[in-house]
């Protein structure tokens, strides 16, 4: 199956399902990789009636039981104090009762003083330089002091049909429409953001764009060092970097992480979708040449991809001209937001993969550890362990990510966990199986954790540390997996699952574990989904395909969706869900926040007071609107499923943050 039948083929309503197909094709050799039976085939009659006919039709149908008014669910048992909202899609977002859901910056808004005011009809390379960038992702937030600190956004990718006029989905048209200048604003529009942001005497939060501290972070025009084992290799030198240690900007920034010592680390996802060739078949697939002396990596990654027309303007991103700049994406990102000239470092000591993100903690000892899920089918979990310690001194935690020990994951079967570590010599990753140094297992990270035998898992998202030793994986959902095993117990698997580990002696450096699932999701009033959930969870409160998550001021879970085109299959928007973990009410799911249609839900992020919690509503109008009641068509800039959140004529929809609080002030959900 190929890129190209994907996107003409019209049940991919839109490229984030066309990625998302795309992705499905496994990339991991030692597996059986034979196409599953379409999952619409084992739960698609009901389900598809349930997204598509409508309350009323979904009413007659399956009974009254779905249609329960606002606050009928509300849970009083368990640790989330909340009134549960009512599941659904529509053109906008729904918080909980009694909580404000502000929006605080949107695609296109100035971050600087300067910078012009969003005009969509009309954006430059220049303007959107000044500007908040597109589909909002990871959001971290540094405190400077009550009520003011540093937001810091990852922006994963763009939507071309509904972020530039006239052009339509330009995979789908050889991207004819794209010219250098649009490539550019694209590129303008990935990457980061760091901005201030305060709050105001009435409790409202706002931008400071006169800030110091505010910057944009992209792939057009911010240089980044490299360190590491790799640093210096021939494989990543190019034509514009003889040194292999300097590179230009990052892209498909997915989910990331906050260090102890508050630098901001941004994940670089999908990179190798960026990477061009024009060497093609007639009918312009993208042919791989078994003869490049890469090949075995390139295949094993993905790349060239050829998501985007990049490298037709950017000879570094065409493979056929510049064949090492694919090797200089796929890291670990640190940003020092507290110094806006400060140069980006690429770590890569923590491997190459498509890293999800990267969430710290820190070891009995008080090393850093920074746990990472490589977002393929059948890929791996990854931790990183610092070879020193965090101390005092914020310059010297900044090398730490320098130098340590990258481990991957084994799920035994009968629930204990091992971390093997990725060491040049250590077992197979010696010279005879390719790995001459320890640049090249950080350059190969995934063909040494093959050859270690890691456990290939349903789609790695966030992996997320606790700091008691808890850490929960989701499992997004693999469609593709033919052999379940203990941690993938689900043949094709549509609606993910989510694990906890429990590291020995309750210590994240620890190399050995136990781990349980904590849920498998999917509407579990349906016997065939095989889904687990505490009976407490009300229809409201299951979910499907887990992908953010983070851990409150209390410890306690939260989980944010992304079903992408799939939302059919369950009737229900993406959204943020409370999971408890402990005692009797442990697998109680809640529904806390919806978001419109099409859209899915990043972030989310509490800051230390629990008080206030950052949401990011990315790509809405776009996943799955083909199904949308009422609409039944794919989102275009001049006809979206939705203009969220301004639902002003000749605006397009916007990927926004948002900043929630509770009314009248005090804890989230206490
Ligand atoms: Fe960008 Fe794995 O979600
Ligand atoms: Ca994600
Ligand atoms: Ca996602």
């Amino acid at each position: 199956m190929d890129r190209k039948a994907l996107i003409d083929d019209p049940q991919y309503g839109n490229k984030a399902e066309a990625f998302e197909a795309f992705d499905d094709i496994p990339t991991n050799p030692g597996l059986d990789n034979t196409i599953g039976a379409i999952i619409s085939r084992r739960y698609g009659r009901r389900d598809v009636l349930r997204g598509t006919l409508g309350v009323a039709a979904t009413t007659a149908l399956f009974g009254s039981a779905a249609m329960v008014a606002p606050g009928a669910q509300a849970k009083t048992s368990g640790r989330y104090d909340f009134t549960e909202l009512v599941s659904g899609n529509d053109e906008t977002h729904h918080i909980a009762d009694g909580y404000d859901a502000q929006i605080l910056v949107r695609w296109g808004d100035p971050i600087f003083a300067d910078a012009p005011e969003f005009d969509p009809q009309n954006q430059t390379v220049e303007s959107q330089l000044g500007q908040f960038g597109y589909n909002n992702d990871y959001v971290g937030y540094l405190e400077l002091e009550p009520g003011r600190g540093l937001l810091c956004v990852n922006h994963e990718y763009t939507n071309e049909e509904v972020m530039f006029p006239g052009l339509g989905r330009q995979d789908r048209a050889g991207f004819e429409g794209m010219t250098a200048e649009l490539i550019d604003i694209e590129m303008a529009a990935h990457g980061g953001t760091v901005v201030e942001i305060a709050q105001g005497t009435d409790g409202t939060w706002a931008l400071v764009r006169d800030s110091k501290y505010n910057r944009r972070i992209t792939p057009l025009d911010t240089a980044m060092s490299i360190s590491g084992p790799a640093a210096g290799h021939d494989r990543m030198k190019t034509g514009e970097d003889p040194t292999g240690t300097t590179v230009f900007g990052t892209m498909n920034n997915c989910a990331g992480g906050m260090t102890p010592w508050g630098t901001y680390l941004m994940a670089e996802e999908n990179f190798h979708g960026y990477f061009w060739t024009d060497n093609r078949d007639e009918e312009g697939n993208v042919v791989m040449d078994s003869n490049n002396p890469q090949h075995a990596s390139m295949k094993r990654y993905g790349t060239p991809g050829a998501w985007y027309a990049w490298g037709k303007y950017h000879d570094r991103f065409n493979i056929d001209k510049e064949p090492n700049e694919q090797n200089r994406f796929g890291w670990i990102v640190e940003v020092d937001p507290l110094d806006p000239d400060s140069i980006p470092v690429k770590h890569t000591a923590l491997g190459r993969f498509r890293h999800e993100g990267c969430e710290t903690s820190l070891s009995a000892d008080g090393r850093v550890v920074v746990y990472s899920g490589d977002d393929n089918r059948f890929d791996y979990v990854y931790k990183f362990v610092s070879a020193g310690k965090v101390g005092e001194d914020r310059s010297a935690n900044k090398q730490l990510l320098s130098e340590g020990t990258l481990y991957v994951a084994r799920f035994g079967e009968d629930g204990d966990v091992e971390w093997m570590p990725l060491i040049h010599g250590y077992g197979p990753l010696t010279e005879d199986n390719g790995f001459a140094s320890q640049a090249d297992v950080m350059i190969d990270t995934r063909l040494a954790a093959d050859a270690l035998g890691a456990t290939p898992m349903d789609r790695p998202e966030d992996v997320q540390p606790r700091g008691d030793g808890t850490v929960y994986a989701m499992l997004t959902n693999n469609t593709r997996r033919t052999e379940p095993n203990a941690a993938n117990p689900r043949a094709e698997n549509a609606f993910g699952h989510i694990i906890e580990i429990k590291e020995e002696g309750g210590d994240h450096a620890a190399t050995r574990g136990t781990w349980s699932i904590l849920v498998t999701c999917g509407d579990p009033a349906v016997s065939e989904v095989g889904a687990q959930w505490n009976p407490e969870t009300s229809e409201h409160g299951w979910f499907a395909s887990p992908d953010n998550c983070a851990i409150d001021a209390d410890g306690r879970l939260w989980i944010s969706t992304d079903q992408g085109g799939n939302w059919p299959l369950t009737g229900k928007s993406d959204g943020l869900y409370a999971l408890e973990t402990e005692g009797a009410a442990r697998g109680t799911s809640k529904l806390f926040f919806r978001c419109p249609v099409g859209g899915e839900l990043c972030g989310p992020y509490f800051d230390a007071s629990g008080e206030t919690l950052f949401l990011a509503v990315q790509h809405p109008a776009t996943d799955g609107v083909l199904a949308f009641p009422g609409f039944e068509r794919n989102s275009t800039f001049e006809d979206p499923a939705t203009r969220w959140p301004d639902f002003q004529d000749g605006i397009p929809p916007r990927p926004s943050v948002l900043v929630v609080t509770k009314q009248g002030g005090g804890k989230i959900a206490v």
